[in-house]
């Protein structure tokens, strides 16, 4: 029995679905001890859209590292916080017209999450919130409660309350569009529902974790409607959809709303470093000092590569340019293969956030066995594991993604019937 079998808690998960030992990564590839080298479609779960150990940031950090810059600071003022916030004003905010004030939460996306959550409360004065079926929001009480995921659910043991859950674009009965948001509707405006006007409303614009299911723009506006509607806050919870991964910096930028509320953690570092914010409507800046706390808010080194990730990649739209054209290519890939395999085939997904929706957790599980043991490194997600998730960096080069998805396409011929076979 190795070390981590030995001595880690049974809650592992990725490496288990990955059993080897990585020694080094650079942008797409990761390498292991054995002498393995694999394309990352996984890239930390959404954390790493500029790939691994990207040279831009790389050097500032160790000039940074060298100079004996300020590493941990609490929430002080720090000239890498300073540069961060500059750079996230100048590049991001003002040109978008979004005017937010930034919290440093704890440095994981369930504490962007809690803090989004606790303001939207505290600000109302309400304690329901509403989330989605399918969404997912980190692993902490509050994040939990707002999760739909069952297993993940099962792990909190206490009572997971003040949630209405309602059903997501594209879930269940489709018989009567945006059907969700009219049944939230109705019940808002019904006194007899016994359903009571939530503090605010929390959503993925892509559900990552659920099955990459993609909102419509036009459910994604109309849900913006119903929380001005009825006075709540709205929500969006950007931190796998966001930093790019969907083809705007923001998620939600092609349907033109203006949530109250962002979260963001994953890519922001752009390095890979723990970071997460959240971001406030500045009204609803309610807080005390130090009301909600935490000793990680001030990760100065991931301050450092945030703001050199903005200053390199965000001060044009060649990177954007680039997600779109890789993301339709994946999307023709899928759709070819989607067709040539037997079965229920369903293409998922946004920008380069994509995925394909096989019959059952099981094959897609076999599925990203087979990839791995050829050299793909790809997880499951969706409620039954049943979407086969390709999350790859943004900087992949063109060879290695399509290297990646031939690799894929193997290991789906090899798990799948041809779709003719069947036929014929
Ligand atoms: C949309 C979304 N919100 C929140 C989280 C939780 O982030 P973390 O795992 O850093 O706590 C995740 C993680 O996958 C996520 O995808």
């Amino acid at each position: 029995m190795n070390i981590f079998e030995e001595l880690e808690s049974e809650v592992r998960s990725y490496s288990r679905s990955f059993p080897t030992v990585f020694t080094s990564a650079k942008n797409a590839r990761l390498h292991s001890r054995d002498g393995n080298s694999y394309i990352d479609f996984l890239a930390g779960a959404g954390t790493l859209n500029y790939g691994h150990n990207n040279d831009h940031f790389k050097q500032p950090l160790i000039d940074y590292i060298e100079s004996d810059g300020i590493t941990h600071g609490l929430d002080m003022y720090t000239e890498a916080k300073e540069g961060f916030l500059n750079a996230l004003n100048e590049i991001i905010l003002k040109p978008r017209d979004l005017d937010y004030k930034v919290q440093f939460t704890g440095p994981t996306g369930t504490n962007a999450v809690e803090v989004a959550l606790k303001i939207a409360r505290k600000h109302k004065g309400r304690t329901g919130i509403v989330s989605f079926t399918n969404g997912y929001h980190g692993c902490t009480l509050g994040s939990q409660a707002v999760t739909g995921n069952k297993g993940q659910r099962a792990g909190a043991v206490v009572s997971l309350g003040d949630v209405t859950r309602i059903p997501y674009d594209d879930y269940g009965d489709q018989s009567e569009d945006f059907m969700g948001l009219k049944l939230l509707d109705q019940m808002l405006s019904d006194p007899g529902s016994g359903v009571e006007v939530p503090a605010g409303v929390i959503a993925e614009t892509v559900q990552g974790e659920g099955g990459l299911n993609a909102a419509r723009i036009e459910w994604l506006k109309e849900l913006e409607a119903l929380c001005r509607k009825h006075d709540m806050l709205l929500i969006i919870d950007d931190i796998q959809a966001g930093c790019g991964r969907t083809g705007s910096f923001f998620s939600f930028e092609p349907a033109g709303i203006k949530p109250d509320i962002v979260t963001l953690s994953k890519s922001l570092s752009g390095y890979g470093l723990p970071f997460a914010i959240t971001l406030l409507r500045p009204d609803l800046d309610d807080w005390q000092p130090a009301e909600h706390n935490g000793t990680f808010r001030g990760n100065n080194l991931a301050f450092i590569t945030a703001r050199v990730a903005l200053e390199k990649y965000w001060q044009d739209d060649e990177l954007m340019r680039d997600v779109k054209q890789k993301g339709e290519f994946i999307g023709q890939r899928f759709n070819d293969m989607a067709k040539r395999f037997s079965g229920e085939l369903k293409v998922k997904g946004r920008g380069m956030m994509r995925g394909i929706e096989v019959e059952s957790g099981e094959i897609a599980g076999q599925i990203c066995k087979e990839a791995f043991s050829n050299g793909l490194a790809v997880e499951t997600s969706g409620s039954w594991g049943q979407v086969v998730k390709c999350l790859c960096p943004l900087t992949i080069p063109m060879a290695d993604l399509k290297e990646g998805l031939d690799i894929l396409e193997k290991a789906f011929a090899k798990v799948l019937p041809e779709a003719n076979a069947q036929a014929s």
